[in-house]
């Protein structure tokens, strides 16, 4: 147990119990979420089509499931596995009516927190919940052991360089500042390094890892800026527009970054 748990539980009680199995339950930004979807779902085809027998894939911080049940439906011939912590969405997540993948309850930070090796790992801002960088790097250090030599680490998870160019950002058009929630730890830039040491190579992506740069600009800068007094915030066609008129990935204004590492012997 880490020394921020009771933040979390209470957090995903609480999102549990409001949103139960719908796609918002931990995410209320639907082009984020879709944009998720389709990072993990390429990265696994393009794994997974260079492979002879099936692959083993394990959602760690599987939330109520969703994800889950996407990738049961576009991977039919994979074996697939969920481990959650809160006690809430575990319930939710087994209940969904998962035909093939095996969910449990379990804690990341304990080493060997799944019962054999996978070939695929993916977490869906699950590391950011561990408040503390002792218990982000245990997490890590397990995922590694638990990957097969080959097996592929795929992440989207928050930074803090990219927060703070977003609120500068947010500054120039005297916006607040959006702040880190209670319940996340983002992190940081000498990532790659730390997790090179514990044999997870980082390699290239299919797409680049601030693909959401665009959206988040977007979003939290600039609707908010043009909006007029009493104008609609969310999911407009304002936005809808400009994410398809521009180029992704301009700038560094995520703090989700989606990355890709390989274990290496
Ligand atoms: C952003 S949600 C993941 C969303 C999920 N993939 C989905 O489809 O909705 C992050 C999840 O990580 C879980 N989590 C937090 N700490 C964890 C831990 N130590 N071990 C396993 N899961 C954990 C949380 O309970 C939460 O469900």
């Amino acid at each position: 147990m880490g020394k921020g748990d009771h933040i979390i539980l209470n957090h995903y009680e609480k999102l549990a119990k409001s949103f139960g199995e719908g796609p918002h339950c931990t995410m209320q930004d639907q082009v984020i979420r879709q944009k998720e979807i389709q990072f993990f779902t390429q990265e696994i085809t393009r794994f997974c089509e260079s492979k002879s027998k099936p692959s083993k894939i394990l959602d760690v911080g599987c939330g109520n499931g969703y994800l889950l049940e996407v990738l049961e439906k576009s991977f039919p011939n994979y074996t697939l596995g969920g481990l959650e912590f809160s006690p809430h969405l575990f319930e939710i997540a087994k209940n969904r009516g998962l035909e093939r993948a095996v969910v449990k309850q379990g804690d990341c930070r304990e080493k060997e927190f799944w019962p054999h090796k996978v070939d695929l790992v993916i977490t869906e801002r699950v590391i950011i919940n561990l408040l503390s960088w002792e218990e982000q790097s245990k997490a890590f250090q397990n995922i590694a052991d638990l990957l097969h030599e080959g097996g592929l680490y795929l992440m989207s998870e928050s930074f803090r360089t990219p927060w703070i160019q977003l609120n500068k950002g947010r500054k120039e058009m005297l916006m607040d500042e959006i702040p880190i929630s209670p319940h996340n730890r983002y992190l940081s830039d000498k990532l790659s390094s730390v997790l090179d040491r514990m044999g997870l190579k980082e390699i290239e992506g299919i797409w680049p890892s601030n693909y959401l740069s665009t959206h988040f600009y977007l979003s939290r800068i600039f609707s908010g800026a043009v909006k007029p007094k009493g104008g609609v915030g969310k999911n407009t066609l304002f936005l809808e527009f400009f994410n398809e008129a521009l180029p992704s990935g301009i700038g560094n204004f995520s703090p989700i970054l989606f990355r890709v590492f390989k274990k290496v012997a």
